[in-house]
């Protein structure tokens, strides 16, 4: 397995000072499992020129994944409401001019910088007026997801679960679920095919 970009590590390093839990366990807010952030990764190296966004930055794990990975001309603006994990992340990008780390509401911060070519939907965002601020061909992703096959036969996510309907549903959206290699977890991307008026 390759070694982790040094960007993360400084972001795990982060994550263990201010006790954000890297794992989903646990009750309080999580940094993106290193899978995630891979996937992530790997989108991102295609946003050449581009503009990715974070709703969410805790303290920028999943943020360094997709910095470590992105092109030399791509640029990356992050939003987290809480200070004190804001910054934190600020001290993790302190190097890294490409990399905004903004302490605020994720919709307004982000609304005003769209539209993306990435976004990454982890913390007080709504996947519906996400899309709206992504461009025709960019890609929302959300996680935290568990797979299908793992819930308990009286899940009520067996009958409706809001995220995979939305992103499943939405017309805006071509989508798939994606199960990590633990198989314990799934994350969803979707593809905007249309604007606003329908239009491919
Ligand atoms: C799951 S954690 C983010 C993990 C991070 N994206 C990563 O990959 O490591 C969710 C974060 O969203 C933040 N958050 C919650 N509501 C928010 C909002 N309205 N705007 C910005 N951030 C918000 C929380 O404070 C929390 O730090």
């Amino acid at each position: 397995m390759p070694e982790w970009p040094a960007l993360v590590m400084r972001a795990r390093e982060a994550a263990v000072a201010v006790g954000m839990s890297l794992t989903r366990a646990g009750g309080g807010p999580s940094c993106c499992l290193p899978a995630v952030g891979q996937f992530l990764a790997v989108l991102a190296a295609g946003c050449k020129g581009g503009l990715i966004g974070e709703a969410g930055t805790g303290v920028g794990f999943g943020t360094a994944w997709m910095a470590a990975a992105m092109p030399a001309d791509c640029r990356l603006v992050t939003v987290e409401l809480d200070e004190t994990r804001a910054a934190a992340a600020r001290q993790v990008f302190a190097d890294e001019p490409r990399v905004e780390v903004v302490n605020g509401d994720a919709f307004e911060e982000l609304a005003r910088r769209a539209p993306f070519d990435l976004l990454f939907a982890d913390g007080g965002s709504q996947p519906a007026e996400m899309v709206d601020l992504i461009r025709v061909g960019g890609r929302l992703v959300n996680d935290d997801v568990t797979p299908v096959s793992l819930l308990p036969s009286d899940s009520p996510y067996l009958t409706h679960d809001p995220k995979r309907d939305f992103f499943f549903d939405d017309p805006r959206l071509i989508s798939t679920e994606v199960v990590l290699p633990d198989l314990r977890n799934s994350l969803l991307v979707g593809t905007r095919v249309c604007d606003v008026s329908g239009h491919r």
